[in-house]
C-alpha cells in the first residue's frame, strides 16, 4: 500500500480504532470461548467490543491458529486493518539450534545467518511475522539466566552477531515470505541487574553505559532492525520504559531510531510495583509520553489514553504518529495485500524440521561446541567396543535450552541415541548416577555408575544444569553443577581416566572440583533438535571443537561479576596466576583469572601464531594500520581457528580497560597449512568514552595482541600521534 494511503486510512480511523492498534494481547484471548473470555477481559479492563481494533498478538500456535484468528479479525475489524503476530524466535522456531550464549561461540556471523534465516522461514511459515530478536544484552555476570540468550561479555561481538541475526530474519524486504521483522532487546543494560538477580535493579554511570551496554543495540539499529524493546530493569533509578534519558534523548535524538517500540510483558503495569505510580492512568502518561508505541499487554493505554488525550496531556496527532509507524510496519510487511505473510500448516509441515534445517541445526551444535579442557582423551577412537554413559544427560531429550520456541523435547537426539547412530556395533551402557536438580541429594546411583564405567573402554559424563535453570527468571546463586554430579564424576573418573564430559548449560559454570579431575571437558551448551548427533561427531572426531568462549568461567561465584575486558585498578596483582598477593586488588585462595577466559577454546589439532607484522608502528588519526599474522596448523588434523586481535590503550584519561578485542576472523587450515589474516586498525577503533562521556581517542602508545584473553601469543606496540 502506498504510504499516502496509509495517511488516508489513518484519517479514516476513530480514536478508538487507533488506540486499538497500540494494543497488544495474548492470543488466546481470541480463541477462548465467550464463557472463559469474560473474566480475562474485565481483570484487562476492556470490553470485548474493543477486541475487534487490536494491533497485535502474541504467543500463538502456528500458522492454524494464526490464520483462524486473523481471518476472524479482518470480518471485524472495520477497516480490515491485520494483525500483527508475534513470538519469540530466539534460536529455532521448531528446529532449534544452540541457545545464543553457545552460538556466539562460533565466532560465525555467517553460521549465525545460516541458522536465522532457517528459523526465518520456519517461522514465516507457521505465521510469525514479528520476531522479538536479537537480544543483546550486555553480560557479565552468570548468576543471571538470561545469560543464555545473549552472545556474553563483549559489546563488539554482541553487535556483530546482534547486526547478523537482524540482516538474516529480515532478509532484502520484510514483504518476503521468508522474512520476519526484528525487535531488538531488552533496551537498556536488562544484563546489569544488580547480583545477576534477574528484573533486579540496575545502577550504570553514562560513561560505562555507552562503553560496553550500549553499542550492541546501535549495531543492531544501524543494521535496520524494525521494533526495540525496553526493558523491564530500572536503570538508575527510573524504569527503562519511561527513562526519558534513554527512550528519548539517546535512543530517538541521538540515534534516530524510527521504528516501532514495544514495551515488555506487562511492564507498563509493573511501573505500579516499581513504586513509579499507584495508577495505570499515570502509567500510561509516562509509557507514551517515553515513545512506547505498543503496550504488551497490559491495557493502560486501552483504558486511559482516549481520556489523556481529551484532557489534553497529548494531542492526537502525536497518537497518529504511533500509530502510522505500526501501519508502516504492517505495510512493508506485506500484510494489507497478503494478511498470512505466506504462512500455511501445509507450508509450516513442509518447511519444519526437515533434513536439510536439521544438518544446519547439528552443525551449528558442532561449531558452537567449547573444548574446554583435553588432556589426550578426545577424539575417541570409533572403533571401541564398550561405551558408558553416565549422568542425567547421558539419554536426554531435554537439550534444546531455555526460549526454544515450537520447538519439542521430544524432537531432540540424545547422547545415547546418537552415539548409537554412528556407531551401530558400539555397545552402550547407560548410567543416570544422579539427578541435576539443585537439591538433589540422593547418592545411591553413583555405586552402579562406578561399576559401569570400570569395565567400559570409553566413560562420557553427560552432566549439567536443568534447561530451566537459566532463560527468564532463572537466576542461581550457585554455579557449580546442581546436585551431586561432581560427586559422581569424581567417583567415576577415579574408576576410568579414559573418560570426557560433556557438558549441558545455559551459563558459564563454576567447574574448578571438576575440572580437577576430568581429563577432558566439551562444552554443548544447550545445543538444541540435533544435540546427541553433534555430541556424538566431536566426541569421535568426525567433527573437530572450534568454539570459543564468550563469557568467562568463573572459577568461584564470588568472582562474580568477572569479565575479561576489566579496567586497570592502582593496585593490580602481580603474578597473574598467584592466588593472593596482600594489598592488591585480588581475593583470598581463589585469584583475579577465570578458570576459562573470553576467547578460550581448544581444537584437536593445534595452531600457532608465527608472526604478527605491522605496516607501521605511527599513525595519526587520518592512518590505518594493517595488522598481518600468521597462523599454522602444526597439528594432524583439520581444524578452525579464530584469530582474535586485541587492543590496550596503556594510558588514557579514562581508565582503560587491560584488553578489549577490536576485530577476529575464523580461519580453517590443514596440517601443515598456514594463512595470513589481515586487520586494518583505523583511529575509530581507538576510540573510548571519557569522564566527560565524549567519545574520543588520545595520542599515546597503544599494544596490539593475537591470542586470547590474558594469553596473548604475540604483542606489537604503535603509537596514535
Ligand atoms: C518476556 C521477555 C521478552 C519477551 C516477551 C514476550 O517477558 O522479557 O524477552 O520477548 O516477554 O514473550
Amino acid at each position: 500500500m502506498e504510504k499516502t494511503a496509509l495517511k488516508t486510512l489513518l484519517a479514516e480511523m476513530t480514536i478508538d480504532e487507533k488506540i486499538g492498534q497500540l494494543m497488544q494481547v495474548n492470543t488466546n484471548i481470541f480463541v477462548a470461548t465467550k464463557a472463559e473470555i469474560t473474566g480475562p477481559l474485565s481483570k484487562m479492563g476492556i470490553e470485548e467490543e474493543r477486541l475487534k481494533y487490536i494491533g497485535s498478538t502474541l504467543n500463538f500456535h502456528g500458522a492454524a491458529e494464526m490464520i483462524q484468528v486473523q481471518k476472524e479479525h479482518l470480518e471485524k475489524d472495520p477497516h480490515k486493518i491485520p494483525m500483527l503476530f508475534m513470538m519469540d524466535v530466539i534460536h529455532g522456531f521448531r528446529t532449534i539450534y544452540p541457545i545464543p550464549l553457545g552460538l556466539g561461540c562460533s565466532f560465525d556471523p555467517e553460521l549465525v545467518k545460516e541458522c536465522s534465516r532457517m528459523a526465518a522461514k520456519e517461522a514465516a511459515a507457521g505465521g510469525v511475522q514479528v520476531t522479538f530478536t536479537p537480544m543483546v544484552d550486555y553480560v557479565r555476570d552468570a548468576r543471571w539466566g538470561r545469560v543464555m540468550e545473549t552472545c556474553g561479555e563483549d559489546p563488539y561481538l554482541n553487535g556483530v552477531m546482534g547486526a547478523a541475526q537482524v540482516k538474516a530474519f529480515q532478509g532484502d524486504d520484510l514483504a518476503d515470505k521468508e522474512s520476519l521483522a526484528t525487535c531488538v532487546k531488552h533496551f537498556a543494560a536488562y544484563g546489569g541487574a544488580e547480583a545477576g538477580k534477574d528484573y533486579n535493579t540496575v545502577e550504570l554511570s553514562e560513561r560505562l553505559l555507552r562503553e560496553c551496554y550500549l553499542p550492541a543495540y546501535k549495531a543492531c539499529i544501524d543494521a535496520g532492525t524494525t521494533m526495540l524493546m525496553p526493558s523491564f530493569n530500572s536503570l538508575n533509578g527510573v524504569p527503562s520504559t519511561i527513562n526519558p534519558w534513554l527512550m528519548q534523548q539517546v535512543l530517538r535524538k541521538e540515534w534516530g531510531f524510527s521504528g516501532v517500540v514495544i514495551t515488555d510483558y506487562n511492564a507498563v503495569g509493573e511501573l505500579i510495583k516499581h513504586g513509579i505510580t499507584d495508577n495505570l492512568k499515570d502509567a500510561a502518561r509516562m509509557a507514551f509520553e517515553n515513545g512506547n508505541d505498543i503496550e504488551m499487554v497490559s491495557t493502560s493505554y486501552a483504558q486511559h489514553l482516549k481520556e489523556l488525550i481529551q484532557e489534553g496531556a497529548f494531542n492526537e496527532a502525536q497518537l497518529d504518529e504511533s500509530v502510522l509507524r505500526i501501519l508502516e510496519l504492517k505495510n512493508a510487511l506485506g500484510l494489507f495485500e497478503d494478511p498470512y505473510h505466506g504462512a500455511s500448516v501445509e507450508k509450516e509441515q513442509q518447511v519444519c524440521l526437515t533434513p536439510e534445517h536439521r544438518a544446519i541445526a547439528r552443525k551449528a551444535a558442532e561449531q558452537s561446541a567449547v573444548l574446554l579442557k583435553n588432556e589426550g582423551v578426545l577424539p575417541f577412537d570409533e572403533k571401541v567396543k564398550k561405551i558408558t554413559l553416565i549422568g542425567p544427560f547421558a539419554d536426554e531429550k531435554a537439550i534444546k535450552g531455555f526460549w526454544a520456541c515450537c520447538g519439542k523435547d521430544q524432537d531432540c537426539v540424545t547422547v545415547k541415541e546418537g552415539i548409537a547412530a554412528l556407531l551401530p556395533h558400539a555397545e552402550i551402557r547407560v548410567e543416570k548416577g544422579c539427578g541435576n536438580l539443585w537439591d538433589d541429594t540422593d547418592t545411591s546411583g553413583i555405586p552402579a555408575a562406578v561399576e559401569a564405567a570400570k569395565d567400559a573402554e570409553i566413560v562420557v559424563l553427560c552432566l549439567g544444569e536443568p534447561q530451566n535453570y537459566s532463560g527468564e527468571g532463572n537466576s542461581r546463586a550457585d554455579l557449580t553443577l546442581p546436585g551431586v554430579q561432581t560427586e559422581l564424576a569424581k567417583a567415576v573418573l577415579a574408576a576410568n581416566q579414559n573418560a570426557a564430559v560433556l557438558l549441558f548449560n545455559g551459563r558459564p559454570l563454576v567447574l574448578s572440583e571438576l575440572e580437577k579431575s576430568a581429563p577432558a571437558i566439551l562444552d554443548l551448551w544447550f545445543p538444541g533438535t540435533e544435540g546427541g548427533n553433534a555430541a556424538a561427531n566431536l566426541l569421535f572426531g568426525k567433527a573437530n571443537p572450534c568454539g570459543k568462549v564468550t563469557m568467562s568461567f568463573p572459577k568461584a561465584v564470588g568472582q562474580c561479576p568477572i569479565y575479561y575486558n576489566h579496567p586497570m585498578t592502582g593496585r593490580p596483582k602481580g603474578n597473574a596466576e598467584e592466588v593472593h598477593h596482600a594489598y592488591a586488588s585480588n581475593y583470598i585462595g581463589c585469584g583475579n583469572l577465570p578458570l576459562y577466559p573470553f576467547g578460550h577454546g581448544l581444537s584437536y589439532t593445534t595452531f600457532a601464531y608465527e608472526s604478527m607484522t605491522l605496516d607501521k608502528t605511527e599513525m595519526t588519526a587520518e592512518d590505518t594500520i594493517t595488522v598481518s599474522i600468521t597462523v599454522a596448523n602444526t597439528g594432524s588434523c583439520t581444524g578452525k581457528e579464530t584469530v582474535q586481535l586485541y587492543l590496550r590503550d596503556l594510558y588514557a584519561s579514562a581508565v582503560p580497560p587491560i584488553q578489549k578485542l577490536i576485530a577476529f576472523e575464523k580461519i580453517e587450515l590443514a596440517p601443515g597449512e598456514k594463512k595470513t589474516v589481515t586487520f586494518k586498525v583505523c583511529e575509530p577503533m581507538l576510540r573510548f568514552w571519557n569522564g566527560a562521556c565524549e567519545f574520543i581517542s588520545e595520542p599515546g602508545d597503544f599494544n596490539l595482541f593475537v591470542g586470547y584473553a590474558d594469553h596473548p601469543a604475540i604483542t606489537e606496540r604503535f603509537t596514535l600521534k
